[in-house]
């Protein structure tokens, strides 16, 4: 286990990394362990409603740069770019085939036991977090378990010593068209969530800004 002062150290590392370098690339074991941390993160009911895409496709960056506001050093330079896309309420609906194959072939949940798990995920859904009301919701629901493997990649990266900005920055519904468009994605199933660079920082200097947080006492409170 780490030192507190280590743990600490790392998230005083990570920041939003505006300036990549074009030349430092992470290496294919550093970049296996982010991805690795995506993957075992958590997920409501262990569904995992995401996927990770990772463009290494110049001309898709390129095609990405205009409606991505938020990302376009990143777009240009980051070692690794990736868009985190979360699943659609098709695939998320009790009697999906997603949610069959992850209850049956990934959880390898007993035929027994399946329908108790269905039926209260069903209530979830329908009655406790009321999101089967509109697409939106659903997909959003979807997305809060995107972001969960966003920060663990981001903290994982930081870790291994490697920059990292999160992005938000982008027309959501231009984004799709481009990798729709391309073929990449099936916009039946999957919507762009958020985007994610990795690299090395490249004389940024946002890296030797303060950190602007509110106080402990702002923001906790124990009843
Ligand atoms: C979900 C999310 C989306 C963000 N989108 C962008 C973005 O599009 N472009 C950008 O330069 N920074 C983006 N940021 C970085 C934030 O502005 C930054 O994390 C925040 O100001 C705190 O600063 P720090 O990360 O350097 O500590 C995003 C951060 C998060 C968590």
């Amino acid at each position: 286990m780490l030192q507190k002062d280590k743990l600490l150290e790392i998230f005083n590392f990570r920041y939003a990394c505006k300036r990549f370098s074009a030349t430092k690339k992470i290496s294919q074991e550093y970049f296996g362990v982010i991805l690795e941390s995506a993957r075992l993160s958590p997920s409501s009911f262990g569904f995992e409603p995401w996927k990770f895409l990772v463009l290494n496709d110049k001309t898709l960056r390129n095609a990405l740069k205009p409606v991505c506001w938020g990302g376009e050093n990143a777009l240009e330079n980051a070692s690794e770019f990736v868009v985190i896309l979360a699943r659609k309420k098709v695939d998320l609906v009790v009697d999906s085939a997603y949610i069959q194959y992850m209850i049956e072939e990934v959880q390898k949940i007993p035929s027994e036991i399946q329908k108790i798990k269905k039926d209260f995920f069903h209530r979830f859904l329908a009655e406790d977090f009321g999101l089967l009301k509109d697409d939106r919701k659903i997909f959003d629901w979807a997305g809060k378990q995107c972001y969960i493997a966003l920060a663990n990649m981001l903290t994982a990266a930081a870790a291994l010593g490697i920059d990292s900005c999160a992005i938000e920055g982008f027309n959501e519904e231009a984004a799709n068209k481009i990798l729709s468009d391309a073929g990449i994605i099936d916009t039946a199933h999957f919507g762009v969530c958020v985007m994610v660079a990795f690299g090395y920082r490249d004389n940024d200097k946002n890296a030797n800004r303060p950190k602007t947080r509110q106080s402990l006492e702002k923001i906790v409170q124990y009843v």
